[in-house]
């Protein structure tokens, strides 16, 4: 454009005798090539910004830990010895040379409050609803017929249940002396804003569930005063204070008064119902309804913890926790450690996603709080505020963000992990924090299946090898132990 320009100068340059007219024209050329240059600059500064945007937009969306679209492909009978290269190379086109047998298909949350229509049974539609999109989250309702939940509740209660916490005896002084920690390293790293003393909720974020006991700010205001630790009496304790303090001081204290058990993290009794073969009906059919569900390989499902069945009793609570750690490369998972040749004193249970289930309408309480819930930002340490701790699902349920009401038959599930991008498991999903609200009338039945994976993909494959080489071994020896004792009936025959 600017040679265009030029070249017109040079053309009225060349005319004298009309120099006068021509240099009006040439100002007002100017002034026009003045505001076209500048209107052309508008519009490339116009291009990038919509560009820009697009792409953002662009990033967002796969970022979101959401997958290309695939909601209505049926992974569940997928399993380890299926490729689905195809699949993967569309979650990871970036990715060439990342040949893997399997793939963790996400489901997409759109927006919170979308609903989307699953078939999970036949010749039924079940509306899936999308609660939050940190943590992904979504719920079911009618997951489990009435039937269903009560069959689940009578095995659970014939198996019989037991104590989801119980109390282990001080061994906190042990695992000090293990880490040989001073004492001014330990007030330290407690002291989060460095001010050089301990205010109530520095110590609550690191010290409240050691040995189980949940401790409050009440408690810690009664054990100072038991303890005559806070000298001067201002509610905060400065490096001398608490040199004075043995290491398990507090949960001491507690325990020589005798601690009840609304004092415990988790307040429940459970116990566990083998899935396989061999198992209920109803058992087995929901642990293949949770394959179709999640749409993830119908191996890993199969190798995951059993059904956990749960009863909060009147008074019963817990605490709101993640349901598996952060991961490490030190971290093994407990699933996959026998088999991993690891002995990395850092484990955790390595459950990518969580499906909770209801067993029955509770009559009052009970709910399942999600405190940061699409939070913008997640802090630690602004969980506990002096008088909010919204960890607490005995007192704060009602200021978390996000809570669901147990009704019978529904299902809530959601990911633990976020996805690596590569269509495996990335980094904990901190939002999946959530808990038990304490249940203020009558009893809460809940069931969890967790499905394990192993963020370490070739752990998770060289341990799905292990066990399937193990399961051909045995159906290997039942066939010859039944030729066996074939051979041994047609002998006693003959004689
Ligand atoms: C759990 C759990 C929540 C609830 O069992 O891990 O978080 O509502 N339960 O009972
Ligand atoms: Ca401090
Ligand atoms: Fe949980």
């Amino acid at each position: 454009m600017m040679e265009e320009e030029n070249n017109i100068e040079e053309d009225d340059a060349a005319s004298p005798p009309v120099r006068t007219l021509h240099r009006q024209r040439v100002s007002l050329q100017k002034n026009s090539v003045c505001s076209r240059s500048y209107f052309m600059v508008v519009m490339v500064f116009f291009h990038v910004y919509i560009i820009n945007v697009i792409a953002l937009l662009l990033y967002v969306h796969y970022n979101n830990g959401s997958t290309p679209s695939t909601p209505n492909l049926d992974f569940s009978r997928r399993d380890s010895s299926h490729k689905v290269s195809e699949a993967s190379d569309a979650q990871t086109p970036a990715d060439s040379g990342f040949a893997r047998d399997m793939y963790l298909p996400r489901i997409e949350g759109i927006r919170v409050g979308h609903v989307q229509k699953v078939s999970l049974v036949p010749g039924k539609v079940h509306e899936m609803k999308t609660l939050s999109l940190k943590p992904l989250l979504f719920e079911i309702p009618n997951f489990l017929s009435g039937e269903e939940c009560s069959v689940v509740v009578r095995l659970a209660q014939l198996k019989g249940l037991m104590e989801s916490q119980v109390m282990v005896p001080e061994g906190q002084e042990e695992l000090n002396q293990q880490l040989n920690l001073s004492p001014e390293e330990i007030f330290n790293f407690l002291d989060l804003n460095q001010d050089g003393q301990l205010q109530p909720h520095e110590i609550l974020t690191h010290s409240r569930v050691r040995d189980g006991i949940w401790l409050t700010s009440e408690n810690l205001k009664e054990i100072y005063d038991g303890l005559k630790v806070d000298q001067d009496g201002n509610g905060l304790l400065s490096l001398e204070e608490f040199r004075h303090l043995r290491s398990d001081a507090f949960q001491h204290f507690l325990m020589q008064r005798g601690v009840e058990r609304s004092q415990l993290v988790r307040n429940s009794r459970h116990t566990w119902l083998y899935q396989g073969q061999g198992a209920h009906q109803v058992l087995q059919d929901l642990r293949k309804r949770i394959t179709s569900l999640t749409r993830l390989p119908s191996s890993l499902v199969e190798l995951s913890e059993p059904l956990q069945v749960v009863r909060y009793e009147q008074g019963g609570h817990y605490h709101a926790h993640h349901d598996s750690g952060p991961v490490y490369p030190e971290t093994a998972c407990t699933h996959t450690r026998l088999t991993a040749n690891t002995t990395s004193p850092f484990q955790t249970s390595c459950r990518y996603i969580t499906v909770l289930f209801y067993l029955n309408n509770v009559e009052e309480g009970g709910e399942t709080t999600f405190p940061v819930a699409d939070n913008r930002t997640y802090e630690e340490a602004s969980l506990i505020q002096n008088d909010v701790d919204l960890l607490d699902t005995r007192k704060h349920c009602d200021k978390g963000n996000l809570r669901v009401k147990p009704t019978k038959g529904t299902a809530v599930f959601w990911y633990n992990y976020l996805s690596d991008g590569r269509g495996w498991v990335g980094e904990q999903d901190e939002y999946s924090l959530h808990g038990g609200c304490v249940v203020t009338r009558g009893t809460k039945w809940v069931a969890n299946n967790w499905i394990n994976v192993d963020p370490d993909y070739q752990r998770q494959a060289h341990y799905q090898q292990l066990v399937s080489q193990q399961q051909e071994i045995q159906e290997q020896e039942e066939i010859i132990s039944e030729l066996n004792s074939e051979r041994h009936t047609e002998t006693h025959q003959d004689l």
